[in-house]
């Protein structure tokens, strides 16, 4: 046999057929590694069985990991730091899960002493970028491979591939949407949403269904930037975003219909659900209004466009994205209160209360009534001196601008 190599294995159709067909064409030998990221959610598959069909297609091993206590405390909770939205939209679902799955594809490297690693990413998509760009800053040594690249096989190609090979695969030729989830929500794509001007299908959307009509209050809790609490009762990261995920979709709030600028150069139609994401950056961004100060504030929003860029384009193991993460981490510390949302369906959400020991919000300085305690007197030269450069301005030129258009 020549040499081995670690596949990020999903059990779909493209990494069953990439172990099989990486043995016959390169004599590699392949051991898949199966990441959890939360994908279970609403699978009618187990995790065993994913696991046989590594090994039916051929692999020496399919090792499972459950990565969603990582998955939430390390990567959602940078990325709910960092109100992380690409494009002002996208809180980056695909994007944050490759980094750990690429963690886990170098460690069980190492452990089986492969000299590459493999993924089943076409040559068209972000997730390609994430996958070697990763790889290469966890282990520069290591060589990537990219069999789906190099096949030149359609959909309809692999689905005979794999018959011929006996691999017992789910998908049919006519499988209409290509779909990417874990515990921060799903990206669906393919089939009629290839058209930006076709409104999506509702078959797709397994999240955001409307099944509760009444409006749904909660409280949601933060500790330094962390979501800790819904009403009250405290939960791990992951557990919450599950609770959110559930009671925010039950009121259809979550969906994103956008066209999208991938790091590879193509506009794409994309559409996501991921309620308790949104949510949850909804909220933290309103918590950080109340406790953060202005200057901190505004330097932090534009750093957050950064940082969004940055994971998107698969650059979660650098250096830049290190830095931003010591200024977002040290702009938390008193990002810990309690904001209230509501929901209404058909897919609303409000944020219709805050508050926060931390708060920068003082009602004597805020209020308009005989609690006041702001000295108004202070603000004459305050504001005389603010303006002078522009008073100075508009002596010099006249009064151009005091004459409203003719009606
Ligand atoms: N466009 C999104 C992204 O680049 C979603 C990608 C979904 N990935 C997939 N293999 N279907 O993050």
């Amino acid at each position: 046999m020549g040499k081995r190599v670690v596949l990020a294995y999903s059990g779909g159709l493209d990494t069953s057929v990439a172990v099989r067909w990486m043995i016959e064409e390169w004599g590699v030998e392949v051991v898949c590694v199966l990441v959890n990221v939360g994908q279970d959610a609403d699978s009618s598959e187990s995790f065993e069985d994913i696991r046989s069909r590594a090994l039916a297609a051929g692999a020496i091993e399919c090792v499972v990991v459950d990565a969603r206590a990582e998955m939430a405390n390390e990567f959602c909770a940078s990325a709910i730091a960092a109100n992380a939205r690409y494009e002002g939209k996208y809180p980056l679902v695909s994007a944050l899960s490759r980094p750990v799955i690429v963690r886990h594809l170098v460690d069980q490297a190492r452990k089986f002493n492969a000299t590459a690693v493999a993924h089943g990413c076409t040559g068209k998509g972000n997730d390609q970028v994430r996958f070697e760009v990763g790889t290469h800053a966890l282990a520069p040594d290591l060589e990537v491979l990219a069999p789906a690249r190099n096949w030149g096989m359609t959909r309809a190609d692999s689905v005979d591939y794999a018959k011929k090979w006996d691999i017992p695969i789910k998908a049919t030729k006519e499988k209409i949407y290509s779909i990417d989830e874990n515990l921060w929500g799903r990206a669906i794509e393919c089939g009629a949403m290839e058209d930006p001007w076709a409104a999506p299908p509702e078959e797709p959307f397994t999240l955001t269904n409307v099944r509760e009509g009444s409006p749904v209050e909660l409280v949601l809790s933060f500790n330094q930037g962390v979501p800790v609490a819904i009403d009250g009762v405290d939960m791990a990261l992951e557990d919450l975003i599950k609770v959110l995920n559930d009671r925010a979709g039950s009121t259809g709030f979550g969906r994103i219909d956008m066209v999208e600028n991938r790091r590879v150069g193509i506009k794409s139609r994309e559409v996501y659900e991921c309620p308790a994401a949104l949510a949850i950056i909804g909220a933290h961004s309103d918590l950080e209004d109340l406790v953060l100060e202005r200057d901190v504030h505004h330097e932090k929003a534009r750093l957050e466009t950064r940082w969004a860029e940055l994971v998107y384009d698969g650059m979660w193991f650098s250096p830049l994205k290190e830095a931003l993460d010591a200024f977002i981490s040290e702009t938390q510390r008193h990002v810990t209160g309690d904001v209230r949302l509501r929901f209404e369906a058909p897919g609303l959400m409000r944020i219709v209360g805050r508050r926060s020991a931390k708060a920068l919000y003082d009602y004597g300085l805020a209020t308009y009534d005989e609690a006041d305690t702001f000295r108004h007197a202070d603000s004459e030269g305050y504001v005389k001196i603010f303006g002078l450069g522009v008073k100075t301005w508009a002596a010099r030129q006249g009064a151009k601008n005091a004459t409203p258009p003719k009606s």
